[in-house]
C-alpha cells in the first residue's frame, strides 16, 4: 500500500504542507508506505498538447511522454494506491503548479474515444485545499462549484475522492509586519489555535481512510 502526497504550494511548514504531512501520518499509522513530493522544488511544465499519449499504436501509450522533473512523480502517482494533492487557493483556483501537475496527470488518461471511460488505473484520491476565505462566503464567490468540479474529476478518473477544505487560515505569523489590514489578526490566530488542529485531525483520518480503502 503506497500513499503519495503532492504539495502544490510553495510554503513548507505552513497550512497545506502541515495538513498533507498529517494525512501521511494517518496513512502510515494504517500501515502504508508514504512519500511527499514538493512541486515547487521541481522544474516542469504543464501539458503541451503533443497528443503523444493519444497516438494510435499498440499498446495504447496512455502515458505522458514529456521528460522533466515531473516524469518520476507521474510514474509514482501511476502506481500509488492513493494520491493526495494539496494546494492553497490562489485567485479562486489551485496554484499554477498544482494545475500543471493535474494537466499532465489527467490528460494522459483522458479517453477521447469515450470520455466516460478514462484509461486511468483505479486509485483513491485525496484533495486538500487551504484558503483565507471563510466557508460562509463559499456560495457568494462560487467556491462550492470550484471544489465540486475537482472532486468530480477525481471521482470520474480514479473512482474515489476524499476532500478536505481548511478555511480562514493563518497567512502570516505576525500580521503587524505586513499590509494585511483587512484581516483580524487575533481572530486568525485564535482560529489557527482552535480550528486548525481539528483540520489536522481530519487530515490524519483522511490518510487512515485512504490507506485502508474504506
Ligand atoms: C497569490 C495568492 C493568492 C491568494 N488568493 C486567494 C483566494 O483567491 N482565495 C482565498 O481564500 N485565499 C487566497 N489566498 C490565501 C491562501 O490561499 C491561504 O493563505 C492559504 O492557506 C495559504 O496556504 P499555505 O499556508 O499552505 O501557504 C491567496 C494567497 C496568495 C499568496
Amino acid at each position: 500500500m503506497k500513499v503519495l502526497a503532492i504539495h502544490g504550494g510553495p510554503r513548507k511548514g505552513w497550512n497545506t504542507d502541515t495538513l498533507l504531512k498529517k494525512a501521511l501520518e494517518g496513512a502510515a499509522s494504517a500501515g502504508a508506505e508514504t512519500e511527499m513530493v514538493q512541486l515547487y522544488d521541481l522544474k516542469f511544465r504543464g501539458c503541451v498538447s503533443c497528443l503523444s499519449c493519444k497516438l494510435k499504436k499498440e499498446p495504447r501509450p496512455n502515458r505522458c511522454v514529456l521528460r522533466d522533473d515531473l516524469t518520476a512523480v507521474l510514474d509514482k502517482a501511476h502506481v500509488a494506491d492513493a494520491v493526495i494533492l494539496g494546494s492553497p487557493i490562489y485567485f479562486s483556483e489551485i496554484t499554477g503548479e498544482a494545475r500543471s501537475f493535474l494537466e499532465r496527470f489527467l490528460f494522459q488518461y483522458l479517453n477521447y474515444d469515450d470520455t466516460n471511460s478514462p484509461l486511468s488505473p483505479r486509485k483513491r484520491m485525496g484533495l486538500v485545499f487551504t484558503m483565507n476565505c471563510p466557508e460562509t462566503l463559499f456560495g457568494q464567490i462560487g467556491y462550492h462549484d470550484l471544489f465540486k468540479r475537482y472532486e468530480n474529476w477525481m471521482t470520474r478518473f480514479f473512482g474515489h475522492c476524499e476532500m478536505l477544505l481548511s478555511t480562514d487560515t493563518l497567512q502570516a505569523k505576525d500580521y503587524s509586519r505586513y499590509h494585511l489590514g483587512r484581516f483580524d489578526a487575533d481572530a486568525k490566530r485564535l482560529r489557527h489555535e482552535t480550528v486548525f488542529p481539528q483540520d489536522c485531525q481530519k487530515a490524519f483520518e483522511m490518510g487512515v481512510k485512504l490507506a485502508k480503502g474504506n
